[in-house]
């Protein structure tokens, strides 16, 4: 069967028309899919009858100073993926059939909103959870398959769906990497061979620290395998390293038992990464 493409909510409804009853699952992307999308495409479709992906570079989690505009598109190519992973629907609006010019009313990702990555890009999580409403309003889907890869984007869906009574089940997959450990990521293809080598810090530094025991000691390996990566060149410039509970994003305490996130983003050049692995400690 053929994907449905739609950019607005009458076209939504139509195609759902057409594709017919049984349980709906959203993917939503901002494009320039990878194995990491296609691994929640495929997610989605153990968890329902149909798949919608949407495809939408969301302005509103972009600070003025980040990637917007070059953010890499490439449609043709993700309509081909799609097809590829039996999506029925992608649904791909321009920013004018998303946003009205004189919209007010928007989603606060509260104080977990500000925390780890939200410390570094303010409002970023309003603008992500903003989107992931509406999206669930114009998809209505039944379950909305997440990356694990941002593990706090992934924890605010949640507490959305709680704090506010979304009646969508939330499925998280895990990180897709490449062999050699780097996350997959859109922005990868930004990097040199010299950026990839200096990139591969973060995946190692998780790695280090994952081994250890205790708090201190995880974070200590880590930071050690980054601040040598710091002298590299191009240098990893590291924006946080944070050990944090996976609900609420607050570091953990040294007695912490249970899961941990170890968290980590750095820039390399002007290429912004982040990467986490679930700890269980104690
Ligand atoms: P995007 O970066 O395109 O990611 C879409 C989904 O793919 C997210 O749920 C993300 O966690 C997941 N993902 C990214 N890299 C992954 C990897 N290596 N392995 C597994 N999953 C991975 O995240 C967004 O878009 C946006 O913020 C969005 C939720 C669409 C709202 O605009």
């Amino acid at each position: 069967m053929d994907v449905i493409v739609t950019g607005n909510r009458a076209e939504l409804t139509k195609a759902r028309e057409a594709t017919g009853r049984g349980r709906y699952a959203l993917v939503p992307t901002m494009g320039a899919l990878h194995e990491g999308h296609r691994s929640l495409i495929r997610l989605a479709g153990e968890q329902a009858d149909h798949v919608v992906v949407s495809v939408f570079v969301n302005p509103l989690q972009f600070g003025p100073n980040e990637d917007f505009s070059r953010y890499p598109r490439t449609f043709e190519a993700d309509l081909a993926v799609c097809a590829e992973e039996g999506v029925r629907v992608v649904f791909a609006p321009a920013v004018a059939d998303m946003y009205l010019p004189d919209r007010q009313v928007s989603v606060s990702a509260g104080a977990m909103g500000s925390v780890v990555e939200g410390a570094f890009r303010p409002e970023h999580f309003d603008g992500v959870l903003t989107v992931v409403l509406k999206l669930f309003n114009l998809v209505q889907p039944d379950v909305a398959v997440f990356g694990q890869k941002d593990a706090q984007q992934l924890a605010l869906i949640r507490r959305m769906v709680a704090d506010l009574d979304l009646p969508i089940e939330i499925v998280g997959g895990p990180t897709v990497r490449e062999g050699d450990g780097l996350a997959l990521s859109s922005r990868n293809r930004y990097l040199s061979a010299d950026d990839r080598a200096t990139a591969l810090n973060l995946s190692r530094a998780l790695r280090a620290g994952a081994v250890q025991r205790g708090p201190e000691r995880i974070k200590d390996a880590a930071r050690a395998v980054l601040e040598t990566a710091a002298r590299l060149d191009p240098p990893l410039l590291l924006d946080y390293l944070a050990l944090v509970d996976p609900a609420t994003f607050t570091e953990v305490a040294e007695d912490h038992r249970g899961e941990a996130i170890l968290a980590v983003a750095a820039k390399v050049g002007t290429t912004r990464l982040i990467d986490n692995v679930v700890l269980t400690l104690g």
